[in-house]
């Protein structure tokens, strides 16, 4: 958040905290504000926004311009050093930040060899030292401003302001940033609930798109620093579906997020020019002998799909619920590499069977999504899946954000790069997209919603999504689901078939298609209705009551743009039942028992 205007001082500082507290939602592992004047104040703190309320001192604050943040950790553990603003070496410059600085390690070794001083492990605190190089050098505050913009790679939502100066400054490059236009005042936050209860006028910035507000004004530049005009949209949403950025549920966004999601975890691991996938975190890593992933629920399915993509690549790969990991009955030894799939990093289950791995003398690696979790801190190593806070209780954008993680991991561990793979990995945020603006399931969701019972069938790279979308519809609707690898259909399940049970088949056209359009009908002649996953609708002649489409991908990822519809039909199927869908009954987010 970022606010200039009539309100100084304290009723200044009140705007930032008020707007923090409705972004806590997007991180919540410490929190700082700025306020500038002919010097910047820089108050923050590791832990929750009331940490950061308690340290604030309640009357020296003056200012008639301020910036905050509420941290997500991706570089550097939760501390007060690592929260944000950060400053440069004289004070003069704060900064708070989302997204990733991805040259950082390089500008940092730069700044230092230049006599800089550094005082946190984040990627964001080489932006105010740019900042300050740049003034030093005889640049007006927005110039410097850009000039260290122009520096960065990866992603960016900026805020900066500048002792002296009554601005606040921002850019974005692939992070959300809108601008509040108020009565009194003008607002930069990342979301619209951070300035709601001022103002509902809002400009959504773009991409590249430079902004300065003062209190008497503001202006919009394009990255040659040519002004811009662009329109003021007035949003309609109460405060309470604001946190929500105006959907009904968090887990509806979510499920959209996930574009951005995936982007995030793509940035600067597959490389450009060698066609490899490198995990920086994970150097010294070497290609394991063995490989056991241990996770549960939905963190247990992306298990699942990754332990086949190392098995492909002929590394001996088991997947177990992390309950049942019991390292006196299974062989494990130095020679294994234990991977911990868990989106929260806490659960009791899956750190109890890391823990028993690292005792054994294993090779221990977290996939998580939470800087300086517990699976964190415990295991030799830590891939981040970087898909920001989840706070719906059912997974949707951690898992994918987990199976795209663990295809890089399978590739960077055994330095194969199949043709086409990297290409079609980076081609997935636009095609999870395209199946958010075109998806059907909402219409699926209300001809079913009555069903005794849904199942959900795939093969291959496919089954541990069936799992999946079972489990999604069951947790969040509460009614009966069941999934399974399609060929087990006939050794049981089949007895629970009727027309009254939709069957979700995953109908990929990869070398599993055959033998699931067999599957198909045995359901279909016992008068099952059948929705087609799929990305060759035409070749599936009469057998689909209804087709959900995905787009035509690599075999590999076919599951992870099917999933994406799934999440959709329980999400709608839900909704219609009207259902507590983001705190399901009986569910934690973080089951931290054993
Ligand atoms: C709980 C949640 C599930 C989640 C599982 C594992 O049961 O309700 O949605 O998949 O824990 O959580 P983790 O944080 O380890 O991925």
């Amino acid at each position: 958040i970022g606010y200039t205007g009539t309100r100084r001082d304290e009723a200044l500082s009140e705007v930032l905290l008020n707007g923090l507290s409705s972004l806590e939602y997007r991180g919540y592992d410490s929190a700082g504000v700025a306020i500038a004047n002919a010097t910047v104040s820089v108050y923050k703190s590791e832990g929750e926004l009331s940490e950061l309320e308690e340290t604030l001192p309640a009357t020296t604050l003056e200012g008639t311009a301020g910036i905050g943040h509420t941290r997500w950790s991706t570089h550097g553990p939760p501390s007060d050093t690592n929260a944000h603003p950060h400053t440069s070496c004289n004070g003069r410059v704060a900064v708070v930040h989302n997204g990733i600085v991805e040259n950082d390690q390089e500008l940092r070794d730069a700044l230092e060899a230049d006599g800089h001083e550094f005082e946190s492990e984040t990627d964001t605190e080489v932006i105010p030292h740019l900042i300050e190089t740049a003034l030093e050098q005889g640049d007006e505050p927005e110039a410097a401003f850009r000039r260290a913009i122009s520096q960065l790679e990866g992603s960016y939502a900026v805020s900066a302001v500048v002792s002296g100066h009554d601005a606040v400054l921002a850019t974005r490059n692939q992070s959300p940033l809108v601008l509040g236009v108020g009565d009194d005042g003008y607002f930069l936050a990342s979301d619209v609930p951070a300035f709601l209860e001022y103002t509902d006028d809002v400009v959504y910035l773009e991409d590249g798109q430079f902004v300065s507000i003062t209190p008497s004004g503001v202006e919009i530049s394009d990255e040659q620093g040519d002004l811009v005009d662009m329109p003021v949209e007035t949003v309609d949403w109460d405060i309470e579906d604001a946190g929500k950025s105006g959907y009904d549920h968090y887990m509806l966004k979510e499920i959209n997020e996930q574009p951005h999601a995936l982007r995030e975890c793509l940035r600067g691991r597959p490389r450009e020019l060698e066609g490899s996938i490198e995990i920086d975190e994970l150097e010294g890593l070497e290609r394991p002998a063995h490989v056991h992933f241990v996770a549960c629920g939905t963190s247990y399915h992306a298990a699942l799909y990754g332990a086949r993509l190392f098995r492909e690549q002929g590394i001996r790969t088991n997947t177990f619920l992390a309950s049942e990991y019991d390292v006196d009955s299974i062989p494990v030894d130095e020679t294994t590499l234990v991977v911990g799939v868990t989106q929260s990093g806490e659960t009791a289950d899956t750190l109890r069977a890391l823990r028993a791995a690292n005792r054994i003398g294993a090779e221990t690696l977290s996939v998580t999504n939470v800087v300086g979790c517990s699976a964190a801190r415990e295991t030799d190593y830590v891939m981040y899946i970087r898909a920001g806070p989840e706070i719906g209780v059912a997974a949707t954008k951690t898992f994918a954000s987990q199976q795209v993680a663990l295809a890089m991991l399978s590739r960077a561990l055994t330095g194969a790069s199949s043709s086409g793979f990297i290409e079609a990995l980076r081609a997935l945020p636009d095609q999870v997209q395209s199946i958010l603006d075109t998806s059907h399931a909402a219409a699926v969701a209300d001809e079913y919603v009555d069903a005794d019972a849904y199942f959900f069938i795939g093969r291959g790279y496919n089954a541990p999504v069936a799992l999946e979308g079972a489990l999604k519809m069951k947790e969040i609707t509460y009614k009966h689901a069941e999934g399974f690898p399609a060929g087990e259909l006939k050794h049981g399940p089949l007895a629970l078939v009727t027309d009254r049970t939709p069957v979700f088949a995953m109908l990929p056209g990869d070398s599993t298609a055959e033998k699931m359009l067999g599957n198909v009908r045995e359901v279909e002649s016992r008068g099952a209705p059948i929705v087609a996953v799929t990305d060759v609708p035409a070749q599936l002649g009469s057998h689909a009551d209804h087709v959900l489409e995905i787009p035509d991908t690599h075999e590999l990822f076919a599951p992870i743009l099917s999933n994406i519809q799934l999440q959709l039909v329980s999400y709608w199927v839900a909704n219609r039942l009207e259902r507590s869908i983001d705190k399901p009954r009986n569910l934690a987010k973080s089951v931290t028992v054993e």
